[in-house]
């Protein structure tokens, strides 16, 4: 049996020592690929004016912008120290991009203002995903696309362990633990989006973790 849901935080990566070391162990993950960005454009994200929300310190969505047609990039991150480091590795990739401190239960954008909007390990972190789900349906134009992906807790120990002894830097083992523990479940994650404006989105299960993806209809 799966263990129950702990929360981890409702508040993001605040401090700027925790974010520096989740900015180590984020590179070391790009530099292995492991990022989802090609599931995430296999999912049907395909660029125009792209919303990442949680960005941390920006791989994800940098990688992602170096590889569709972009017209505009823009990341809602609660925590300024991440926003740091992220426009420091922004400007590093050369990519204009906009990070803007919210929260995605409540973002600071207008209605209809982005075509695509990507999400990576953030959304165990959300005090509220059906509130963050709405908000991604309004913020979508008709026929926008999202995509969300995430840890699941439900990995099991082997998976569990392997995964913890391989992580690096060290100092970030034990956040990852919490970060599981506070994961959904496939089935969590359907009931959640059962009861949004994503409720037709489509959830996986890959090896480690769950994918969200669908299409906004609107009107
Ligand atoms: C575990 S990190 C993942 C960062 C990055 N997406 C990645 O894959 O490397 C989660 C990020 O989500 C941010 N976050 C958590 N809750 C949030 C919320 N409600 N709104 C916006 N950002 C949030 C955290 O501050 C943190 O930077």
């Amino acid at each position: 049996m799966t263990a129950a849901r702990v929360i981890e935080t409702n508040e993001g990566i605040q401090s700027e020592l925790t974010a520096e070391i989740f900015d180590e162990f984020a590179k070391g993950m790009r530099d292995k690929g492991w990022n989802g960005v090609a599931e995430m454009i296999a999912s049907g994200i395909y660029g125009g004016d792209i919303l990442e929300i949680g960005p941390g310190p920006g791989y994800v969505g940098l990688e992602l912008a170096k590889r569709v047609k972009l017209n505009s990039f823009t990341g809602c991150e609660i925590s300024p120290a991440m926003i740091q480091i992220a426009e420091k590795n922004a400007r590093e990739y050369g990519i204009e991009a906009c990070y803007v401190e919210g929260n995605g239960m409540n973002m600071p954008f207008s209605d209809n203002a982005f075509d695509c909007v990507i999400s990576n390990g953030s959304l165990h972190e959300w005090e509220s995903p059906v509130l963050v789900f709405n908000e991604i349906y309004r913020v979508l134009r008709p026929g926008g696309r999202y995509c969300i992906t995430d840890m699941r807790r439900d990995i099991g120990f082997f998976k569990q362990s392997m995964i913890y002894l391989s992580t690096k830097p060290k100092e970030i083992r034990p956040g990852f633990l919490s970060s599981l523990h506070a994961a959904y479940t496939k089935g969590e994650m359907q009931e959640l989006l059962r009861n949004s404006r994503l409720c037709d989105g489509m959830v996986k299960e890959d090896f480690m973790g769950l994918s969200i993806t669908g299409e906004i209809k609107k009107y």
